[in-house]
């Protein structure tokens, strides 16, 4: 059994991207949904949250643990993995090195929410993988809500979202790198914005593909998803169609249930 986490339903593109990859793997999402959005918190808050939301896949009998989510993995990753030593944890880090491998023109971008756009791991990371590449980084408070709301193409978040990219398009960005799992949700108004001059950058595959190398016996099983949340986790269920994934719903163990971590 494979368990993914998130603040709320960002993680579903990763999760979306694992079931693909895993069809025989048993699958259970918790969404933090009582403590979204984590992009706005300090490090400590989010540290204690991925311990206690990592903790429960865990003690559920999770083999491999997946943090869907960048603000946690930048912020946490480290923590959980000290606390696990031995179990494979998966995180989800901006996706940087193949961004920054594919930009002809030499400048990249990351979106991403407010804490992970100040975390020292994403500076680590552009420093280790960005070479001569520039990198800006753009921090998208409220996209991740917006995402939550399901309000994924409203015309006052195409005005927004033009505001954010207009820039950096004109600064001869060709790789915008969607730094937060939430945001693949906000690819159908992002993608005509960027059309023709920048290419959108999601890891939720290869994440994936790390899951297929360390799953190991974790990867064996009936092909079952559950979902769990913190708070209100029928939304998870019902966000499915919304979100372009009403092909999970056949995998679906149980309606979600609620979990108190
Ligand atoms: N989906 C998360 C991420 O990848 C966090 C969004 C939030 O809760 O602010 O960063």
């Amino acid at each position: 059994m494979i368990g993914v986490f998130d603040s709320g339903l960002g993680g579903l593109s990763v999760l979306a991207a694992i079931a693909r990859e895993l069809p025989s793997a048993d699958l259970v999402y918790l969404a933090d949904t009582a403590h979204l959005p984590y992009g706005d918190k300090d490090d400590s808050f989010i540290r204690d949250r991925v311990l206690r939301i990592g903790g429960h896949l865990v003690e559920a009998g999770c083999g491999v643990i997946v943090v869907a989510c960048n603000t946690a993995t930048v912020a946490a990753v480290t923590a959980f993995r000290e606390a696990f030593p031995r179990l494979p944890v998966v995180g989800v880090e901006p996706g940087v090195k193949p961004a920054a491998a594919a930009s002809r023109s030499g400048r990249i971008a990351v979106l991403a929410t407010t804490s992970t756009a100040r975390s020292p791991r994403l500076a680590q990371l552009i420093r280790q993988h960005a070479g001569s590449v520039r990198v800006a980084v753009e921090p998208c408070p409220g996209w991740a809500t917006r995402v939550e709301a399901l309000h994924l193409e409203d015309p006052d978040f195409v005005d927004e979202a033009r505001r954010h990219l207009a820039p950096l398009l004109a600064d001869g960005v060709d790789q915008i790198v969607l730094g937060c799992t939430h945001y693949a949700f906000l690819c159908p108004t992002l993608e005509p914005i960027v059309a023709h001059q920048a290419t959108l950058v999601d890891v939720a595959d290869a994440v994936a593909r790390q899951c297929v190398r360390l799953a190991g016996a974790s990867a064996l099983g009936r092909g079952q998803l559950t979902l769990l949340a913190t708070a209100q986790p029928e939304r998870l269920h019902a966000a499915l169609p919304a979100l372009g994934l009403s092909w999970l719903t056949h995998r679906l163990k149980d309606s979600a249930r609620l979990v108190v971590a």
